[in-house]
């Protein structure tokens, strides 16, 4: 009688699998993939933040606001195969596609009540049929929860690069990963996004040619760069008469809403082009977003990151951001501070000497502790010695000439190396703008390494390369790695 119950056994088990892939397979046709004109990621949002619970987004676009979805999710624990799926209510906010772009819908999802620094799972339903399911590595940590970060800015070109720095930043098992800017090329439109970023950092697969899942897995926080807003080059003014869908910054990125808010709409925006209409457009479908998203601050960890705008538009002698930037640094307790902008205020690049404007915040970086200062623009690797830099008003007092460059005077630490020595005197600014566009290896366009700027202590401008760093309350360790994953450089801060 034994062999009848085995053999029913085996029945059972197959009539299961059989039943569990038709399951499976259902999903897979019947779901209308299609709608996902851009796969779910995640966004920090606007949500409260508090180190006891976190809120975050999960964001998607659909093509059509016909459907109804839904999002289940849970936080990791030791009772997490039992504990309930909880729901959230996608929220969908119209996004106007301008003209050369078709319109989409914007789904947002915002997620409370995560515990601090831990991973939790999502699934998206459409219709009742689940449609797509990820895991996010880590909600924000709390202060003290050690963790890694990845940064590097310049990146989404639509070349190859770009995506082995997707995969090989993907393969460190960030926790989150910071970009300073030029995020997408050669504009930030739109169509540019949906081509050139989406299907490299949200692609299904984590491979060399195409790309990884960090956005669906890993929140990632931006500044935004000149080619983010439309401008090649400091003098451009962005036109949405040429290009209707410029600023996909303002549309796609949900980050905090904690920036200055200037009373004069004028000032320290970029001096857009365009009709009326198209204008309109713009700001229907970004909200408050824009301009606003381009400064802001958060924390994570035992980091406290200030994300500015260092485009040639922002006036960074305006008294009014200037007292922004103090109070967010002098208020805030975290053991690291770090700054993220895009243009470098010290740089080994020729077609870049002028823009220094960013040289106006280094005394309150000073006077406030700031640690290390994070951009992109340079498509290369730069550490700078750990520096204090003493502005030099001109001869009328303005403290700057007209090219736009902030003459002053250097105290370097030269006796940091990293290794032995990891306790530095002075700001730390790092160039990390390797990403994924183009080198400047072009003999017109390439650094004079045997005429390096007094402040440059490291450049590596040969390959692309992306930040590793490991943060603990009193050490953070350095590591920058090709995309091929070689170490390039390696040192170690601490307090
Ligand atoms: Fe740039």
């Amino acid at each position: 009688m034994w062999y009848l119950g085995a053999f029913a056994l085996t029945l059972l088990t197959v009539a299961v699998v059989l039943y569990r892939r038709r399951q499976a397979g259902q999903s897979e046709p019947a779901a209308p993939v299609e709608h996902f004109l851009i796969k779910p990621y995640l966004q920090l949002g606007d949500g409260p933040q508090s180190d006891e619970r976190q809120s975050m987004e999960v964001v998607w676009h659909s093509r059509t606001d016909a459907d109804h979805w839904e999002l289940l999710y849970k936080s990791a624990s030791i009772y997490e195969l039992r504990s309930p799926w909880l729901k959230a209510a996608p929220a969908h906010r119209s996004y106007v596609g301008a003209e050369n772009v078709a319109g989409s819908f914007r789904y947002v999802a915002r997620l409370d009540g995560l515990a601090a620094g831990t991973h939790f799972h999502y699934r998206v339903l459409c219709n009742g049929v689940e449609v797509f399911a990820a895991v996010c590595r880590s909600s924000r940590k709390a202060r003290g929860q050690n963790f890694r970060f990845v940064l590097f800015g310049d990146l989404a070109d639509g070349g190859n690069a770009c995506r082995k720095i997707a995969f090989r930043s993907y393969l460190e098992r960030p926790d989150v990963v910071i970009m300073p800017g030029d995020i997408v090329y050669k504009r930030g439109s739109v169509a540019e996004y949906l081509e050139r970023y989406f299907p490299v950092f949200n692609s299904n697969v984590a491979s060399p040619e195409l790309g990884a899942p960090i956005l669906r897995s890993v929140l990632t926080m931006a500044a935004v760069g000149n080619h983010d807003v439309g401008m090649n080059n400091p003098e451009d003014i962005p036109d949405l008469d040429d290009h209707p869908d410029l600023m996909g910054f303002f549309q796609f990125w949900s980050l905090p809403s904690n920036g200055p808010v200037s009373a004069d709409s004028k000032k320290n925006v970029p001096d857009l082009r365009g009709t009326p209409q198209r204008k309109e457009a713009l700001l229907r479908s970004a909200g408050w977003r824009y301009p606003r998203m381009a400064n802001y601050s958060f924390d994570f960890g035992d980091t406290h990151w200030l994300v500015l705008d260092a485009n040639a538009y922002m006036d960074w002698t305006d008294p009014h951001l200037l007292a922004w930037v103090e109070k967010d640094l002098a208020e805030s307790t975290a053991k690291w501070k770090m700054v993220s902008y895009h243009q470098p205020a010290f740089t080994t690049d020729v077609k870049h000497a002028d823009e220094q404007h960013m040289r106006l915040l280094c005394a309150l970086f000073e006077k406030y502790g700031v640690d290390v200062v994070f951009s992109g623009h340079n498509h290369t690797y730069e550490r700078n010695f750990p520096l204090r830099f003493k502005v030099q008003p001109q001869p009328d007092g303005s403290p700057k000439d007209r090219r736009g460059r902030v003459k002053g005077t250097f105290e370097f630490d030269k006796e940091f190396d990293g290794v032995r020595n990891t306790k530095a005197h002075g700001v730390l600014y790092i160039v990390s703008g390797g990403g994924g566009a183009k080198l400047y290896l072009t003999p017109e366009r390439r650094a004079d390494h045997n005429a390096l700027p007094p402040y440059t202590c490291k450049l590596v401008d040969d390959v692309h390369s992306f930040t590793v760093c490991d943060v603990e309350p009193a050490k953070l360790t350095f590591r920058q790695l090709s995309d091929e994953g070689v170490e390039v450089d390696r040192f170690t801060l601490t307090k």
